[in-house]
């Protein structure tokens, strides 16, 4: 068993957080960028990496970075997000950066001392479930989105970015690309709950990955008539909602025709929302994925004919916007079959699910170790991990980081 304290039945540092933004109605976890629970886990992950004796610095995107030395380039970085889906799991983020935190301190116990610099990064926003943009805080850093943009998008109160940035000490004017912070990255490593049931399958407690789906996130707005339930004959209606809803289905119908293709239809809302309201607006929001760039853009375009045709036949008008867009990453097959190498060979496996290390693969040496999840389910209190899953993560992690640094 590792010198790193894993106290039986938790990881080191997971049990410390596991009652912050608990969601007593969802059920699971709802950490959203700068709300309390959040706020409140910066708080701990800085406390926690000065425990470790690590320089805790804030970077002019949000973005947390813990530094094995002085802030250097070359460094190899390590680390995840701490942010959670609406009612979500315990472990899509914080596993990654309780592991990072705790194989330095398993190399620090056996008296390593790095060679080269090294750092843990907390990323902002990778879920986009406050600002609708998945990976803000590096496609900030990485200049894959217009800091103008960023500032802009809105919260569901109309809290623009900018402002809740500015609430926590960034300064909205210094958003953007900061090449800084990037250039002093020469590998970043994430190390992520699998969200998929690869590694059952393939019964292996770690594997690292390949590549990740091109996916995005579109608005799609129909506009109806808003009239009373009861005094409007069926006939002489314009309902937005009857049209979302075979939408919807058309979302299902289009990607389960195109071979492993993936489009969803989480979220809904209907304005004004009155039980005996025809609604004179419905809003859904669209997630869509495929293997390759253009696979995605065709079913996006197929789900809008598709959408468009249904509001139509409701004599509503519809839009659809791309909020969030991130095209297919391959990860370096030196680097992924160096990592797989030095752990002994352990498995690749492609994702449907998108990271921050898809952001950052465009600019650095990038790479990504999965840690089995038994239940096969994220984005869910299903979510999980054994210890001794978890371990083998933090071990492995150990390993490469000996080996980098
Ligand atoms: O949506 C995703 O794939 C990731 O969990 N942000
Ligand atoms: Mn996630
Ligand atoms: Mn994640």
């Amino acid at each position: 068993m590792p010198a790193v304290a894993v106290t039986r039945g938790r990881l080191t540092g997971l049990h410390e957080i596991v009652d912050v933004g608990r969601d007593r109605a969802r059920g699971g976890y709802s950490r959203h960028v700068w709300q309390p629970a959040e706020i409140e886990l910066r708080a701990w992950f800085v406390e926690r990496a000065e425990r470790l004796g690590l320089g805790v610095e804030h970077d002019r995107n949000g973005n947390i970075w813990a530094w094995w030395g002085a802030p250097a380039g070359d460094a190899v970085v390590v680390g995840s997000h701490l942010d959670s889906v609406p009612g979500g799991g315990e472990y899509d983020g914080p596993l990654g950066v309780v592991s990072a935190l705790d194989a330095i301190a398993l190399l620090q116990s056996t008296g390593f001392t790095p060679g080269r610099p090294c750092a843990v990064v907390v990323f902002a926003e990778e879920e986009g479930s406050r600002f609708g943009v998945a990976c803000l805080g590096s496609r900030l850093m990485t200049g894959a989105i217009d800091p103008e943009r960023a500032g802009a998008l809105t919260d569901a109160d109309g809290v623009r970015f900018a402002e809740a940035a500015e609430a926590n000490g960034i300064a909205a004017r210094h958003l953007g690309r900061d090449d800084a912070a990037l250039g002093r990255i020469g590998l970043f490593l994430e190390l992520h709950v699998e969200q998929g049931r690869g590694l059952i399958e393939l019964d292996s407690p770690v594997a690292v990955a390949s590549s990740i789906l091109a996916h995005g996130r579109w608005r799609i707005d129909i506009a109806g008539e808003a009239n009373h339930a009861g005094a409007t004959r069926m006939g002489d209606r314009r309902d937005p909602m009857v049209a979302a809803a075979r939408g919807i289905v058309a979302v299902r119908d289009a990607a389960a025709a195109r071979g492993d293709d993936r489009a969803t239809v989480g979220r809904i809302r209907a304005v004004p929302g009155g039980t005996n309201v025809i609604p004179s607006a419905v809003t859904t929001w669209l997630d869509a994925r495929s293997a390759r760039d253009d696979d995605t853009r065709d079913l996006v375009a197929e789900i809008t004919a598709r959408v468009g045709a249904a509001a139509a036949a409701e004599g509503c008008s519809v839009t659809v916007v791309e909020e969030s867009w991130s095209g297919a990453v391959h990860f370096d097959p030196v680097l992924r079959d160096g990592l797989a190498a030095r752990l002994g060979g352990i498995p690749a496996l492609p994702t449907g699910a998108g990271h921050d290390a898809g952001i950052l693969a465009a600019h650095v040496p990038t790479a990504m170790l999965f840690v089995r999840n038994p239940s096969g389910v994220s984005h869910s209190p299903e979510e999980h991990a054994t210890l001794d899953d978890a371990v083998a993560g933090v071990v492995a992690l150990e390993h490469v980081l000996r080996g980098l640094l």
